[in-house]
């Protein structure tokens, strides 16, 4: 039995995550769960709801939820980190200020996921030595976005620290959208895909029979559009942004595109289609935000948590859960996750932070060799890894003018004048967070 612990305690997503914890306790059983928040009436509101929910579904359970990072993280084997530095608050400046400007608003893409990531470096840095401090040998399960940067800055800091693992769960999300649209289970799927994080392409899928699935996925997807299973909670206006991911099969049918490459190739097409006045943080705000702790706050009134609604991505929650799964009990299961690259796409530098399928041991994970990519994936790629390695020097050097470069480098926004002014302006409203630079 393990003791884990879940970082960004007070989130929307830890519900769902508890919930999986549940379902799951048969595969992955726990002996102690500790959610740890640096907002503590956020984390108050789920850390009581999961009393209740403990009570009736993991009543051997040893639950309870802190601020205090020894009690978080002494005798921990696993944590599992899912923080958003600056909350959504910061989140909404991330999409507004770009898209005010006319280039692409969103968190973990442009000048958005610049900024968020200048905020996560920081804060993850000190919460993988806090950890380290109490517990040597815990996995770091880590989600928190953007993935890529993060990704990048902990190799840098932690170069020796082979226990923590960058995932992200739009892979599964996709997977599982593929499964819907051919009416079947994602779980027997066996993907090759490469790329980085929210930057990759599935080049193969096979069944369990070896037939590669990829050619029918592409066929549905031209004939009927595509919405990823992640999307399905979002408004309509959110689900016509996925029209643009035919667009990219009909342009570069080679591969199936991760869905965040709409933003790099039609820029200009998702910038039109954004209300720069509402963007997904009011969404989120305004929808999972409130629902979530509203239904949080019943299930603690009411002493039970039958007849509750508010789980919404069972991928997010069980894919977290899984990783660590397959990691304690070393059984090998393949999963796309974030590895230093050491040759695995051939003709991509070795230090780059890639997305790739890999087997998930108890010694980490084994990524499977990807080979030679084509040019023009080749191209996007290393602009793309530019711009995420200028990004993670400009904080460690605490450098304008290598921030300036990021920026001019990113495919969304291309010229240096719009990439200076968005970037003073993003200067301007992450002083709290932000090195000076
Ligand atoms: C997907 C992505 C995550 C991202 C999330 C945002 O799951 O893979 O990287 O954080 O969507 O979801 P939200 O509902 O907050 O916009």
């Amino acid at each position: 039995k393990f003791n884990i612990t879940i970082v960004g305690g007070g989130s929307t997503w830890t519900p769902g995550i508890l919930k999986s914890l549940c379902k799951m306790k048969d595969r992955f059983p726990l002996k102690k769960l500790t959610l740890f928040d640096i907002n503590a009436k956020r984390q108050a509101v789920i850390g009581e709801f999961a009393k209740v929910l403990f009570s009736e579904e993991y009543p051997d359970l040893d639950f309870n939820y802190t601020t205090d990072a020894e009690t978080a993280y002494k005798d921990v084997d696993f944590v599992f980190v899912q923080m958003r530095s600056g909350g959504l608050k910061m989140r909404e400046k991330d999409e507004k200020i770009p898209l005010s400007m006319g280039i692409v608003g969103q968190e973990t893409v442009g000048p958005g996921g610049f900024a968020y990531g200048m905020r996560s470096i920081g804060d993850m840095i000190k919460t993988v030595k806090d950890i380290r401090k109490y517990s040597e040998k815990a996995w770091i399960l880590n989600y928190t976005n953007p993935a890529a940067i993060v990704a990048e800055a902990l190799r840098r800091e932690f170069p020796n620290d082979k226990r923590i693992l960058n995932i992200c769960d739009q892979p599964v999300n996709l997977l599982r959208s593929y499964g819907r649209l051919l009416n079947m289970n994602a779980d027997e799927f066996d993907p090759v895909y490469f790329g980085l994080n929210h930057f990759g392409w599935f080049t193969h899928i096979y069944d369990k029979d070896g037939n590669d699935l990829l050619p029918k996925i592409k066929q549905l997807i031209l004939e009927k559009g595509f919405i990823p299973a992640d999307a399905e909670q979002r408004d309509k206006s959110w689900l016509d942004t996925y029209a643009t991911v035919r667009d990219i099969l009909i342009d570069f049918p080679d591969y199936l595109p991760n869905t965040y490459l709409q933003y790099y190739f039609y820029p200009d097409k998702m910038t039109a289609k954004a209300n720069p006045n509402y963007t997904r943080a009011n969404e989120v705000m305004d929808g999972r935000e409130k629902r979530i702790f509203d239904e949080c706050r019943r299930v603690i009134e009411r002493g039970t948590v039958k007849g509750a609604q508010i789980f919404h991505n069972d991928a997010h929650s069980d894919f977290i859960i899984e990783v660590a799964e397959s990691i304690a009990f070393n059984k090998a299961r393949n999963f796309i996750v974030i590895v230093e690259n050491n040759g695995v796409i051939s003709n991509i530098q070795d230090d780059a932070m890639v997305e790739v399928a890999a087997s998930l041991t108890a010694s980490g994970p084994r990524p499977y060799v990807v080979g030679k990519i084509p040019t023009f994936y080749k191209g996007l790629i290393e602009s793309q890894l530019a711009y995420e390695k200028l990004t993670v020097d400009a904080y460690f050097e605490r450098s304008y003018q290598k921030a300036l470069q990021a920026l001019t480098l990113n495919r969304t926004v291309v010229s240096a004048i719009k990439a200076r002014k968005v970037l003073d302006a993003l200067i301007e409203v992450n002083k709290e967070y932000w090195p000076d630079l």
